[in-house]
């Protein structure tokens, strides 16, 4: 099966996070209606924000008690850091939105050791998908970022976790920072149902454009590429400008 790959591009930032915020609810929905619940898996970093604050704005009807947050990939600080994930979604939507604490699956990043914190949230996936040894989760939503270096969740170029196959959440030691990042494998990513790169500015223009011209050796955004899923690269046109190129 060849992953379908749609690419939309959109005028404005504000468009962009409407256009994404309509989508994740069009996704939710039509989950909830076929299997009762919504399994969605957020991104961290700046990006989203404005996402996850419209979804508070303009979608509190959505059933968020049907809804159920994870995260693709965490820092790895505590909970109330300034570059937690977790914060920045608690922040801009969890405080704002009927869900309940049990349907939002946080990553314990404050643990000192972070290849436990990943094992930690690896069984915490295995036990909410019921899943068998060896199966993978299928998301219905994965959304994701895009790092200026093409990097993808916490899958960084040259990075260990680029060859995961097997493991579903890793510790990922990211060398620029000298840090772990607590992330979701390929295996994850590309079992989803739906994926959704979000991209904004014109900062990004140059790394879209060599992504979805199939630059080689490929990006790690590149390998993300669900072969039974449906792959959505929601771009404003300031991020889109190298495409025509
Ligand atoms: C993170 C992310 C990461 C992010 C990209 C883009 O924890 O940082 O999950 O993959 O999506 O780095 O980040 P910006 O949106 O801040 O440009």
């Amino acid at each position: 099966m060849a992953c379908l790959r749609i690419v939309e591009v959109v005028p404005t930032p504000a468009d962009l996070f409407h256009a994404a915020a309509q989508e994740f609810v069009r996704i939710g929905r039509a989950a909830i209606a076929e299997r009762g619940r919504f399994a969605v898996a957020l991104s961290g970093g700046s990006t989203p924000r404005a996402l996850y604050s419209l979804l508070a704005k303009d979608y509190a009807d959505l059933s968020w008690n049907q809804t159920f947050l994870f995260f693709g990939d965490e820092r790895h600080v505590p909970p109330d850091h300034p570059d937690s994930n977790y914060r920045m979604v608690n922040e801009a939507l969890l405080t704002k939105v009927p869900i309940p604490a049990a349907n939002v699956y946080r990553v314990a990043a404050e643990n000192p050791d972070a290849a436990a914190a990943a094992a930690e949230y690896e069984d915490r996936l295995r036990s909410f998908f019921q899943l068998k040894p060896g199966g993978v989760p299928r998301f219905d939503l994965i959304l994701l970022g895009l790092g200026p270096d093409g990097h993808a969740a916490s899958l960084f170029p040259d990075s260990a976790g680029l060859k995961e196959q097997s493991r579903l959440v890793i510790a990922n030691w990211v060398e620029k920072f000298k840090t772990h990042r607590i992330t979701f494998t390929y295996p994850v990513l590309n079992q989803a149902a739906n994926v959704m790169f979000l991209v904004s500015g014109a900062d990004k223009a140059d790394m879209v454009g060599q992504v979805l011209r199939d630059h080689s050796p490929p990006y790690p955004a590149q390998l993300v590429q669900p072969p039974d899923g449906k792959l959505m690269w929601m771009l404003d046109e300031a991020a889109a400008t190298k495409l025509s190129q």
